[in-house]
């Protein structure tokens, strides 16, 4: 008899994304002359920028040509890329990151989804509420989070992350083996300061933990006193793991490339307290797992590096900051209080009802799609998430259409 993991059997509803795009394609079909506009999941609406493109084509052409056709790439990447990314990303802001701890993938998303299986199952794990759904589910799955009790899974250790923190949850007073930490955070738009980085980087290493950094929206950092990786805190090269996504900062929804960090010396352990290489176990999962990103999408991703692309990934991150802007102060002026939106796309509204609510009377009265803070944690009920991820005309028109429904 063919048996299913019970541990599916632990999931909540469907993945929150997914429930969303079923009730707004179900409005859409009751009311098929609205014109909805969605400031729900964040997706990038502009275009990729042009030296990507240029570089894109270029790849093209070369797989086309016998002479420069490129069959299995590296696993973990070309180097001409992981060069770059080292170099760029890191080198210049003083985090020694060397080109062979790069791995280049698909997207944060299933990066920051596999990590997890490279650790053992009875770690614990602290996962922030409200979060991005994937580091909660992808260890219910793996069957490391226990039973689904009064709204929480028993052996997991949430970071709450409340208005009284400052949306930025302290170490826990209780020890803990695997953290998924996430600034600029994706839902709240909350940032980190480096003394509450380097606070977590001491706890991972007096407890012998490790930190998962997602840094997926580092792109929108404009305020040059917050760090940009965790790297750039002395030491967190043994205790952390970090995760990018040309997503967000270039366009890349849709076209796939992203990275992780995973330098050598960062340390986890065996059952008999010796010390093991994340490092060397990821490259062992790659290899049998996954073929690489595609040569014309790296040389795409290649692109962003060069003068151009720097330039015109800046004008993207701009453009959206400019909606995050607008989305804040037009909230704020409604007597809303919010979060995020200066450093990071997304805006966390003080709903002032039940999330679920507020986006019903959203999409119903307004045609406009947020994110309920309910689907990202129990911290998150009372809260909506807007992302400035479309055009400006278009939340523009969103803004208008909130303040006349409320
Ligand atoms: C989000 O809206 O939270 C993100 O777009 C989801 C993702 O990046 O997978």
């Amino acid at each position: 008899m063919i048996t299913i993991n019970p541990h599916y059997q632990k999931l909540q509803d469907s993945y929150l994304f997914a429930t969303i795009s079923k009730r707004v394609d179900a409005f859409q079909k009751a009311n098929p002359d609205r014109e909805i506009i969605k400031l729900g999941i964040g997706d990038v609406t502009l275009p990729l920028p042009s030296a990507c493109i240029d570089a894109f084509r270029q790849g093209v052409d070369e797989m086309a040509d016998e002479k420069t056709f490129q069959g299995y790439g590296p696993y973990e990447g070309y180097l001409f890329l992981r060069e770059k990314i080292a170099e760029s990303d890191f080198a210049k802001r003083g985090a020694r990151i060397s080109a062979d701890e790069v791995f280049v993938s698909d997207g944060a998303k299933s990066d920051s989804a596999n990590i997890q299986e490279i650790f053992s199952n009875d770690v614990i794990v602290a996962i922030p509420d409200p979060v991005y759904p994937v580091y909660l589910d992808t260890n219910v799955m793996a069957g490391r989070t226990g039973a689904f009790e009064a709204g929480r899974y028993q052996r997991v250790v949430y970071l709450d992350s409340t208005k009284a923190n400052g949306f930025v949850p302290e170490p826990p007073s209780s020890a803990v083996d695997l953290i998924y930490l996430c600034y600029p955070n994706n839902p709240t738009g909350a940032t980190i300061s480096k003394s509450q980085l380097r606070s977590w980087v001491d706890y991972a290493h007096q407890n012998k933990a490790l930190i998962l950094y997602d840094a997926a929206y580092v792109a929108f950092i404009r305020d040059p006193s917050l760090p940009q990786s965790i790297y750039e805190i002395e030491g967190a090269d043994e205790v952390a793991i970090e995760f990018r996504s040309f997503s967000k900062t270039a366009g890349f929804t849709g076209t796939r490339c992203a990275y992780s960090i995973i330098p050598k010396v960062c340390r986890a352990f065996d059952q008999s307290g010796n010390r093991r290489s994340p490092h060397q176990l990821w490259e062992r999962r790659l290899s049998t797992k996954f073929n690489g990103v595609s040569y014309p999408v790296q040389k795409a991703a290649a692109a962003v590096y060069s003068e151009t692309g720097q330039k015109q990934i800046r004008e993207l991150g701009d453009y959206y900051l400019r909606n995050a802007g607008l989305i804040r102060r037009e909230m704020t002026a409604l007597g809303f209080d919010c979060v995020g939106g200066d450093n990071s796309p997304y805006i966390w509204v003080n709903a002032k009802m039940d999330s679920w609510k507020l986006f019903d009377l959203l999409l119903s009265e307004a045609g406009v799609v947020c994110t309920p803070g309910a689907g990202f944690g129990a911290c998150g009920e009372g809260y909506i998430r807007l992302s400035a991820f479309n055009s400006y005309q278009n939340v523009e028109k969103a803004m208008v259409r909130i303040k006349s429904a409320l």
